[in-house]
């Protein structure tokens, strides 16, 4: 709220409460001892009872849409008692309504949005009454028309008010403000006549006691309907936090990339093309979306475990000896251990644990054979050996992309699968000269694409959410026949 709104929008809550405690006080004096009278007393207090407790269990479902059943205790009040009690209701539910705002002048502002709407459906319920001569002990079409025109004389204010605050506190034109609410009002305002009615009639007929029995099981349903949101509400918080879980966790596999980048000018190049042949292979190959997500996601983190190998050793121009070859063959072993840790990436673990094995035994760090690797890990095992091989290194320069197909078919069926090397070979064939040297993409690139699996991993979990909130919902209202037809809505600031 800028200063210039804010001054504005103080000045009209505080003529809004003026002149609702005017009001207030020129009907008490004009209608005096009679506001108060007898059984009066006891149905106000109840009333007043029934619109705080409607209050307590008010849900706000949706943006600044709240469903209250407290309009209904204070149509009564409009109908059946008064414009002095029917302010009352008002103010006390308005009031009690406080304790959802955190600014003491909106508070007030949508208090009075209670209280000067209920004056006016109630002048409006009192004329009618007077010209109509309605009786108010038995149920008759001119006091379901009375009470009708109550309602909505009270709706329509509520909602003119609120657009007039709403465009004084934000600057919001009345006019789009209308537009937008309009669909709620009309749903608030069937649901007080509708209900509100209803409620009437039975007052007429019986009084408050059975008003109050008729409130019994809206309360338990609106209550019921107060969990349902509440679940919702914290099922969509957990949903949120597991993205930016999921997203944290691969921005910081990812950096552990970059890191071992700036020892080896070699790995970040390296996984992001093998992350695209991966990708390539397992969709020429028909496997399942998530199947090549987590192939993918292998293909930019499968080196991950190198961080923990000497510089010396990742940057050495000659053989290696014994105990460095040691030190290289704990990669894969180190970079599925980082990944298992994260939840989310278990697959993606198991397929980077085992991309040095080889079908005849004779790869590390298990020697696992065969059936014993994951296919993804056979996958990710070509297009790893096709990319160091097509690579310049420290110890030999690069073969070319004949030369390295020529490689792995020879070893095709020994240590290699002969279905993903063709599979590659296939991919290969019509592609130009840099996809086939792996320069057509960079990390920053194949990274993104991760991150766009991940987005799919969050509608996995957001789809499990939904089912899961749906699923409470099918529970609650096999038991409660519909919790929120139970309210009518309320338009506030
Ligand atoms: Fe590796």
């Amino acid at each position: 709220m800028t200063p210039e709104h804010q001054r504005r929008f103080t000045a009209f809550v505080a003529a809004e409460v003026a002149v609702c405690a005017a009001a207030l006080v020129l009907v008490l004096l004009r209608e005096g001892s009679d506001a108060f009278a007898g059984t009066r007393l006891v149905d106000l207090l109840v009333l007043c009872i029934l619109a705080i407790i409607a209050e307590v269990l008010a849900v706000e479902f949706a943006d600044r849409v709240t469903v209250t059943a407290a309009n209904l205790p204070i149509l009564l009040a409009m109908v059946f008692l008064g414009p002095a009690p029917a302010m009352i209701v008002a103010a006390v539910a308005g009031l009690w309504a406080c304790w959802r705002e955190s600014s003491v002048q909106i508070a007030a502002f949508n208090a009075a949005n209670y209280v000067f709407p209920a004056l006016l459906g109630a002048l409006a319920f009192q004329s009618l009454q007077t010209s109509l001569a309605i009786p108010l002990d038995r149920v008759t079409p001119q006091l379901l028309l009375g009470g009708a025109v109550a309602a909505v004389v009270y709706e329509v204010t509520n909602l003119g008010a609120a657009g007039v605050g709403v465009y004084l506190a934000y600057g919001r034109p009345p006019r789009v403000y209308w537009r937008d609410e309009l669909g709620p009002f009309l749903r608030s305002l069937a649901l007080l006549t509708g209900v509100g009615l209803m409620v009437a009639a039975l007052y007429a007929l019986a009084g408050i006691v059975a008003v109050v029995v008729l409130f019994l099981p809206l309360f338990a349903s609106q209550y019921t309907f107060q969990l349902l949101v509440r679940e919702k509400q914290h099922l969509g918080r957990q949903k949120r936090l597991t993205e930016q879980y999921l997203e944290m966790n691969i921005g910081l596999a990812a950096a552990m990339i970059v890191l071992l980048d700036s020892k080896d000018h070699y790995t970040a190049r390296h996984c992001a093309a093998v992350a695209m042949y991966c990708r390539d292979m397992g969709t020429a190959l028909g496997l399942p979306e998530a199947q090549v997500e987590a192939l993918h996601l292998a293909g930019l983190l499968h080196d991950l475990g190198k961080v923990g190998t000497p510089d010396a050793v990742l940057g050495k121009e000659g053989r290696l000896d014994e105990v460095e070859w040691e030190s290289i063959h704990e990669h894969p072993m180190k970079g599925a251990e980082v990944l298992s840790h994260l939840v989310a990436y278990r697959d993606v673990a198991d397929i980077v644990q085992y991309h040095h094995e080889r079908l005849d035994g004779s790869g590390y760090p298990l020697g696992a054979r065969g059936g014993e690797i994951p296919e993804s890990a056979k996958i990710l095992a070509v297009a790893d050996s096709y990319h160091a091989m097509t690579s310049d290194r420290p110890y030999r320069h690069a073969m070319s992309s004949f030369e390295a197909l020529k490689v792995l078919r020879y070893n095709a069926g020994k240590t290699y699968e002969a279905l993903y090397v063709e599979t590659l070979a296939q991919i290969l064939r019509d592609k130009d000269l840099a996809y086939r040297d792996g320069t057509s993409t960079d990390f920053m690139d194949e990274y993104e694409r991760g991150r766009v699996s991940l987005r799919l991993r969050g509608a996995v979990f957001e789809a499990a959410a939904d089912a899961a909130a749906e699923a409470a919902g099918r529970e609650s209202s096999a038991t409660d026949g519909g919790a929120p037809a139970a309210g009518t809505g309320t338009h506030s600031v």
